[in-house]
C-alpha cells in the first residue's frame, strides 16, 4: 500500500508503459553572462534562442563540440541555473519549475562524487535511506537499493568499494552506473545527465544507454548530454539537439537528422558515423571532407582513373578501399 503511494507521487509504476503526456517544453531559451574585467564589464551570450520539446518515455540527446552549450542548457532545464539572464520559457506539463518539480528530478553531474570506502550497495543503501520519504520502512528502503541493483546489472559488484584516486575500486563503468543508480534511487520523473558515457569504451557506453532506455521506457524523461557517440549508440536516442556555438542547429527524431542536413545540401562524402559528421557541422567543417592518409594512398594507386574531376574520389569507391582497408588491418593483426 505505501509503495504503491510513494512510487505514484514520484512518477509512475515501473510495469507500466507510456500514457501519459506530460512533456518537457522549452522555447526560445537564452543565457547571457556578464564578465566583469578590470575596467568594463561585457555581456557575452551562451545560449541563443533553443527551443525543443521532450515527453516522457523519450531520450534526448544534447550534442555539440566543447563549449557549445551542452551543460548549461542542460543545468537550464534541470532547474540549476535561475538567473536573471536567463530568459524565454522552460515548463514541464505547462507549469514552470517548481519546488515540487525538483524533487521529481534526478541530476547526474558530469563529475561523479562518491565516498571512496563505501562498498556499491552502501552508497545505495545510505542513498535509500537518506532520500526515500519517511513514509517508507528501513526494509522498504533496503529492498529499493537492492532493485535498483540488479536494475543496473551491479550485482556483481555490490560488495566492492568504490575506490578513489587512491584506493582501487570498481570499474569506470560500473560507477557511473552507480552514480546513475544514486539518482533513479528516488524514481525521478526526469533524469538529466551530464556525459554518461564519456571516459568509457563504445560497449560499456552502449549498454549504459541502453540502461537510460529503459528507465525512459518505463515513462520518464530522459534528458542527456553526449560527446562523440558511436552510430549505434546515436540510433538509440528518440530526439536530438544539436548545438554549435550556443545555437540550435538542429532539433528533431535523431534518426532524421541526417536526412534533415543532405536536404539541405550537408551529406557526408563518405560512409561515417552520423555523429561524429553532424559534429563537424557543428563545429563548421562544412567540406572537410578528407581522407584519413593511409586511405588517400591507397586510393591513388588502385583508382586513379576513377578519380573524379575536384581530385577528391567518389564515395562508393572510398567506401569500398575503407572497407578493404579494415579487413586487412585486422587479418594482419590477428596473424600477429
Ligand atoms: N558562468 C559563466 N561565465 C563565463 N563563461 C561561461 C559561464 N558558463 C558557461 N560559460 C561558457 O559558455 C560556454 C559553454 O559552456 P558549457 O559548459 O555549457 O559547454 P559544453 O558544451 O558543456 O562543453 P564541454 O563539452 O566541454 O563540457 C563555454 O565557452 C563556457 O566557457
Ligand atoms: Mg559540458
Amino acid at each position: 500500500m505505501f509503495i504503491c503511494y510513494v512510487f505514484s507521487s514520484f512518477g509512475q509504476m515501473r510495469t507500466c508503459k507510456v500514457t501519459s503526456t506530460k512533456e518537457r517544453r522549452f522555447t526560445d531559451v537564452t543565457y547571457k553572462v556578464i564578465i566583469k574585467g578590470m575596467t568594463s564589464c561585457e555581456e557575452r551570450d551562451i545560449l541563443n534562442g533553443i527551443t525543443g520539446a521532450v515527453n516522457p518515455g523519450e531520450v534526448l540527446a544534447l550534442m555539440g563540440p566543447s563549449g557549445s552549450g551542452k551543460t548549461t542548457l542542460l543545468n537550464l532545464l534541470g532547474g540549476r541555473l535561475i538567473q536573471s539572464t536567463v530568459s524565454g520559457s522552460i515548463t514541464y506539463n505547462d507549469q514552470p519549475y517548481s519546488k515540487f518539480l525538483k524533487s521529481r528530478i534526478g541530476f547526474v553531474t558530469q563529475d561523479d562524487v562518491l565516498f571512496p570506502h563505501l562498498t556499491v550497495k552502501e552508497t545505495l543503501t545510505y542513498a535509500a535511506r537518506l532520500r526515500l520519504p519517511k513514509v517508507l520502512t528501513r526494509q522498504q528502503k533496503e529492498k529499493r537499493a537492492v532493485d535498483v541493483i540488479y536494475e543496473l546489472g551491479l550485482e556483481r559488484c555490490q560488495d566492492t568499494m568504490i575506490g578513489g584516486s587512491f584506493v582501487r575500486g570498481v570499474s569506470g563503468g560500473e560507477r557511473k552506473r552507480v552514480c546513475i543508480g544514486n539518482e533513479i534511487i528516488i524514481n525521478p520523473s526526469l533524469l538529466f545527465l551530464d556525459e554518461p558515457t564519456s571516459g568509457l569504451d563504445s560497449t560499456t557506453a552502449l549498454r549504459t544507454i541502453q540502461t537510460l532506455q529503459d528507465i525512459a521506457e518505463v515513462g520518464k524523461t530522459v534528458i542527456t548530454t553526449i560527446h562523440q557517440p558511436s552510430s549505434r549508440l546515436f540510433h538509440k536516442f528518440d530526439k536530438l539537439i544539436l548545438l554549435g556555438k550556443g545555437s540550435l542547429l538542429y532539433f528533431g527524431k535523431a534518426s532524421e537528422a541526417i536526412d534533415y542536413f543532405s536536404s539541405i545540401g550537408c551529406s557526408p562524402l563518405i560512409a561515417m558515423n552520423p555523429a561524429e559528421f553532424l559534429l563537424d557541422l557543428a563545429n563548421g567543417n562544412l567540406t572537410d571532407t578528407s581522407v584519413p592518409s593511409e586511405l588517400e594512398d591507397k586510393v591513388q594507386m588502385e583508382n586513379s582513373e576513377t578519380e573524379t574531376g575536384n581530385g577528391k574520389p567518389p564515395p562508393a569507391v572510398v567506401h569500398e578501399v575503407m572497407f578493404d582497408f579494415d579487413s586487412s588491418f585486422y587479418s594482419t593483426r590477428g596473424a600477429l
